[in-house]
C-alpha cells in the first residue's frame, strides 16, 4: 500500500502568538504536522537547516529576510533517503515573507516531485499561503499541487476538524 509523507520546516523559540511575542517549545507548523501524521498514518520528516536562524524574533526576521533577497538555499541537516514510497506529499511551513522559508526551497529542489502529489499547509500571521503555492508549482515541475490550507499560527490548537476536512 501506498505511504505518505509529512514533511515540514517549523521553528520554536521566540514567536509571536496572539499577538505578542511568546517563547514557544515546539513551532506552530510543527503542532500542525504532527495533527495530519495522527490522522493520515503518515511518516514525518522535520526539514532543519544546519544554520539555524536565531532565537531572537527579529533576529530571525532579518536572516530569512536576507536569505530570500539573495535566493539562498541554506544547507539542510539531512533528506529522506528517498520519495520514491510516496504518492502523497503533505508539504508544511511558516509563511516568510509572503511565501516559504529558503530552506524548504532547498528541500524540494533536492527530490523529482514528477507525478508526486502535493498538499501544502501553511501557518501564518496575517498573509494565508500569500505566494507559496505557486512557488510550489515553480519549483516542482510535474508535481500535482493541490489546493493548500492556510492556518493562523495562534489557531492552531482549534483547527482538527478543519485540517480533516481539508485531508
Ligand atoms: C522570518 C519570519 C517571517 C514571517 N513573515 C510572515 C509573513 O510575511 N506573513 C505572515 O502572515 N506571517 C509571517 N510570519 C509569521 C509566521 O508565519 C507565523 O508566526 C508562523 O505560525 C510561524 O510558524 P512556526 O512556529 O512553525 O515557525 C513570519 C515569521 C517569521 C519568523
Amino acid at each position: 500500500m501506498s505511504k505518505s509523507l509529512v514533511a515540514f520546516y517549523s521553528r520554536a523559540d521566540e514567536n509571536y502568538f496572539k499577538g505578542t511575542l511568546k517563547m514557544l517549545d515546539v513551532g506552530n507548523t510543527e503542532v500542525v504536522a504532527k495533527m495530519i501524521k495522527e490522522l493520515t498514518n503518515s511518516d514525518i520528516f522535520k526539514i532543519e537547516q544546519v544554520n539555524p536562524y536565531s532565537k531572537d524574533y527579529n533576529e530571525c526576521i532579518e536572516q530569512a529576510r536576507a536569505d530570500q533577497r539573495e535566493n539562498k538555499r541554506p544547507t539542510l541537516k539531512e533528506y529522506p533517503k528517498s520519495l520514491d514510497d510516496y504518492d502523497v506529499i503533505y508539504l508544511g511551513y511558516p509563511n516568510y515573507w509572503g511565501t516559504m522559508p529558503m530552506a524548504v526551497f532547498t528541500f524540494l529542489g533536492h527530490f523529482d516531485f514528477d507525478k508526486k502529489i502535493i498538499k501544502p499547509f501553511c501557518t501564518h500571521e496575517g498573509s494565508g499561503m500569500g505566494n507559496s503555492e505557486r512557488d510550489i508549482k515553480n519549483v516542482c515541475s510535474g508535481a500535482v499541487v493541490k489546493k493548500g490550507i492556510a492556518i493562523r499560527g495562534s489557531s492552531v490548537f482549534n483547527v482538527k476538524e478543519d485540517i480533516k476536512k481539508w485531508i
